[in-house]
């Protein structure tokens, strides 16, 4: 079989022999934004099968959690290969955050898409610091920037919209 995540129920988009839960506009926006900051390290919320992981594991030294470990045998050897961590948690839980942070370096770039992201993005927003950028996926869909607890949130934050492409379905913003 020459895909064998056909029956997989996914957007079709596939990167390193994995599902992807991105569209490659999104692969290009994270890359940009990479290469305009200086950054340390990576955290991403909700690895599903683990292809974002492993493009973020090319650029930048990635940790990333979810509650289960859906990754297949080839891109579980994929991310010890590059040194991707994946940590199996539950992320809605501030003391594993809290640990997670502990062990990024920053600046840090913050991937949230889990399942809840409003709720997930007020989480993760209290571990920033200055220089650190946080990034949520499904804009629109699961995520609703305009929602007054999110906006309330970003102005007492002190985080500041990035560039990003509408058709990445993400945003961005860094913690100056
Ligand atoms: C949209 S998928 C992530 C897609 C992935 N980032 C990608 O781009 O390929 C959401 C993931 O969040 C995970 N998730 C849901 N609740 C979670 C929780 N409380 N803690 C950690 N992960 C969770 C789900 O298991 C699922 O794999």
């Amino acid at each position: 079989m020459l895909n064998p995540w056909s029956d997989v129920n996914t957007s079709g988009y596939m990167f390193a022999g994995a599902p992807l839960g991105q569209t490659y506009c999104n692969l290009y926006c994270l890359s940009r934004i990479i290469d305009q900051h200086d950054l340390e390290s990576c955290f991403e919320l909700g690895t599903w099968y683990g292809a974002l992981s492993t493009f973020l594991g090319l650029h930048l030294p990635t940790i990333t959690a979810d509650i289960k470990d859906q990754r297949d045998v080839h891109t579980i050897e994929l991310h010890s290969r590059l040194g991707v961590e994946f940590r199996q948690a539950d992320c809605h839980n501030h003391e594993v955050l809290k640990g997670i942070f502990a062990d990024l370096k920053r600046p840090t770039l913050v991937f949230c898409d889990g399942i809840y992201k409003e709720r997930e993005f007020l989480l993760l927003v209290p571990f920033l610091q200055p220089g650190d950028i946080i990034g949520v996926h499904d804009v629109g869909t699961e995520f609703r920037p305009d929602d007054p607890g999110v906006v309330s949130c970003i102005s007492r934050s002190g985080l500041f919209p990035l560039e990003s492409e509408e058709a990445s379905c993400s945003m961005y913003w860094i913690k100056k």
